[in-house]
C-alpha cells in the first residue's frame, strides 16, 4: 500500500479497487483487498465483515417507534445532542471561531433550531445549498444564510436578493461569470448582495505549484492567488455586490475516513498529510493578498466535519461549517476529526423469509450520493439492529426490499423490525416526511423534513 502504487500519469487510485479518480472523486473507500463476492447464506457482511455502526440504546429507538407506520425515521436525540458537545469540545481552544451548519446534512428546520440554541454564541447561521431553501429559512427567521454553491438562474439570484431584504445573506461565485446574475437582482431588489468566492482546495503532489498529481474534487477553478485577487477586483466593481467572505472546503481531507471497518487507511493519511499545509498556506496567502488590496471580509469559511481538527487551527479560518457530524451516519464513522456516534436510523419491517438464513425488509434503497468505494458499497445503508445483519453484495439496499443475511437474520420473524444507518445524513431527508425525535424510549417530537415542509429542493 506504499504510494508507488499510485499510477499518477493517470491520476488514479490504485488503492480503491474500482480505481476510483483521484480528480472526480478522492477514494472514500477500504483500501485493496478484493471484495468476495458475497453468497446468500454468507455469515459475513458486506465488506467481508459484520458492519461497526451501533447506536447506544437500539432498543429504545425501536421501542419508540413501535406504533409508527413503517418506513420511519427516527433521531436519538441524546447522540445528537453529545455530537454536539463533541462537536463544541473540539472547538474549545478556539472561542471566537463561528460554526455554520451545513443544511445539506440535516434538510431539518427543528435540528438546526437544537443546534442554534445549543451553540448559543458560535453559531454562525446557514451553510444553504439551494437559493429557494435559503429564500425559504430567511422567510421563517433564520439569520446569517450563506448560499454555500453558485446560482445562475435569474430567479435563484432574485431570492437570494430578496432574502437579503430579511436578514444577512451571502451568495457564492468563483467565476466572473456568476456575477451578472447576482449585481442585475440586487439593482432590482435595491440591496447590496454580499459575495464570497469559492477557492479550489485541492492540494498537488508533490507541490501545490506546477504539475502533479492533483487530490481534490472539482469545485472552484480558482487555484492561484492572483486569480482570487482578479475576481475580488471584479465583485467589489459589480453594482450591487460586496466581497464579503471566501470559502475553502477542504473535500480531500474532509470527505476521507482515517479509518475503515477499523483499519487504517494509509493512501488517505498521506492524501491528508500531503494537503493539510497547502491548504492552509493557500488561505493564509489569500487573506493577506485580499487584505493587501483594501478588501474587508466579514468571514473566510472552512472545513467541514472531517476536517474539524486541522480546519479549526488555521489562523486564516473565522469560521467551520459542520452538518453530517451531529448526526454521525455510516460514513462519518472512523474520523479522527470528530469521534460522532450515529444519530439518524430508519426502521423497516420483515416481510418475506425467502430462506432460512434470508430475511427480506420492505423498501430501503436509500443509497447516498457519490462514486463511493468499491461497487458503490460504502453509500449502502448498514442495517445496526438486531445485531449481526448485513446486506447481501447480489441485491444490495432495494426499491421495494433489502434482503438481510448473517447470524441475526435467521431470528427475525414477518413483522420485526430492523434498525438501520444511513450512509449519509441529508439525503434520507428526502425519503420522509418527518423524523421522530426519541429520547429514552419515547417520541419526543415529529420533526418535518425538508419534504415534510412540502418543499423538494434537490
Ligand atoms: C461547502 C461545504 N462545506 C462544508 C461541507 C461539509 O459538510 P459536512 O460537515 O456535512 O461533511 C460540505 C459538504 O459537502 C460542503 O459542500
Amino acid at each position: 500500500m506504499a504510494i508507488a502504487r499510485i499510477p499518477m500519469a493517470q491520476g488514479l487510485c490504485a488503492l480503491c479497487p474500482g480505481g476510483a479518480n483521484f480528480r472526480a472523486a478522492i477514494c472514500q473507500e477500504e483500501p485493496s483487498k478484493p471484495l468476495t463476492p458475497l453468497k446468500n447464506s454468507s455469515r459475513r457482511g458486506r465488506r467481508g465483515t459484520l458492519p461497526r455502526v451501533k447506536f447506544r440504546d437500539p432498543e429504545g429507538l425501536l421501542r419508540a417507534l413501535a406504533g409508527a407506520p413503517l418506513p420511519a425515521a427516527v433521531v436519538d436525540l441524546a447522540a445528537f445532542e453529545r455530537n454536539l458537545d463533541r462537536v463544541k469540545a473540539a472547538l474549545a481552544a478556539r472561542p471566537a471561531l463561528g460554526l455554520r451548519v451545513g443544511s445539506k446534512s440535516l434538510r431539518v428546520e427543528a435540528l438546526i433550531a437544537r443546534l442554534a440554541a445549543g451553540l448559543g454564541a458560535r453559531y454562525a447561521g446557514v451553510l444553504c445549498y439551494s437559493a429557494r431553501e435559503l429564500g425559504w429559512l430567511a422567510g421563517r427567521g433564520h439569520r446569517d444564510l450563506v448560499m454555500g454553491y453558485p446560482v445562475v438562474d435569474p430567479d435563484d439570484a432574485r431570492r437570494l436578493a430578496t432574502a437579503r431584504t430579511q436578514t444577512q445573506v451571502c451568495a457564492m461565485v468563483d467565476d466572473p461569470a456568476h456575477l451578472a446574475v447576482l449585481s442585475a437582482a440586487a439593482v432590482e431588489a435595491g440591496v447590496v448582495l454580499d459575495v464570497a468566492i469559492d477557492l479550489d482546495m485541492a492540494a498537488r503532489w508533490p507541490t501545490r505549484r506546477g504539475p502533479g498529481l492533483r487530490l481534490g474534487v472539482l469545485r472552484s477553478p480558482l487555484e492561484s492567488v492572483k486569480a482570487v485577487q482578479r475576481l475580488a477586483g471584479q465583485v467589489a466593481a459589480t453594482p450591487g455586490l460586496a466581497l464579503a467572505g471566501c470559502m475553502g472546503y477542504e473535500a480531500q481531507i474532509a470527505g476521507l475516513r482515517d479509518r475503515v471497518s477499523g483499519r487504517r487507511v494509509l493512501a488517505h493519511a498521506l492524501v491528508k498529510a500531503i494537503s493539510r499545509p497547502q491548504v492552509r498556506r493557500f488561505r493564509a496567502e489569500v487573506s493577506a493578498a485580499l487584505r493587501a488590496d483594501g478588501h474587508r471580509l466579514r468571514f473566510f469559511n472552512g472545513g467541514g466535519t472531517g476536517s474539524l481538527d486541522s480546519t479549526r487551527d488555521d489562523p486564516s479560518v473565522t469560521e467551520l461549517t459542520v452538518g453530517s457530524g451531529f448526526l454521525g451516519t455510516a460514513l462519518f464513522q472512523g474520523l479522527d476529526a470528530l469521534d460522532c456516534e450515529p444519530a439518524l436510523g430508519f426502521v423497516l419491517p420483515v416481510v418475506r423469509r425467502p430462506s432460512a438464513e434470508t430475511a427480506t425488509c420492505a423498501g430501503g434503497g436509500y443509497v447516498a450520493s457519490g462514486a463511493g468505494g468499491p461497487g458503490g458499497r460504502d453509500r449502502w445503508p448498514v442495517p445496526v439492529f438486531p445485531f449481526g445483519l448485513a446486506l447481501t453484495d447480489r441485491e444490495g439496499p432495494g426499491e421495494v426490499q433489502t434482503p438481510l443475511v448473517g447470524p441475526g437474520a435467521r431470528g427475525l420473524s414477518l413483522g420485526d423490525r430492523v434498525l438501520f444507518v444511513p450512509a449519509k445524513a441529508g439525503e434520507l431527508a428526502e425519503r420522509f416526511a418527518e423524523y421522530h425525535l426519541v429520547r429514552g424510549g419515547t417520541v419526543e417530537a415529529r420533526a418535518p423534513t425538508w419534504r415534510g415542509d412540502a418543499a423538494t429542493w434537490g
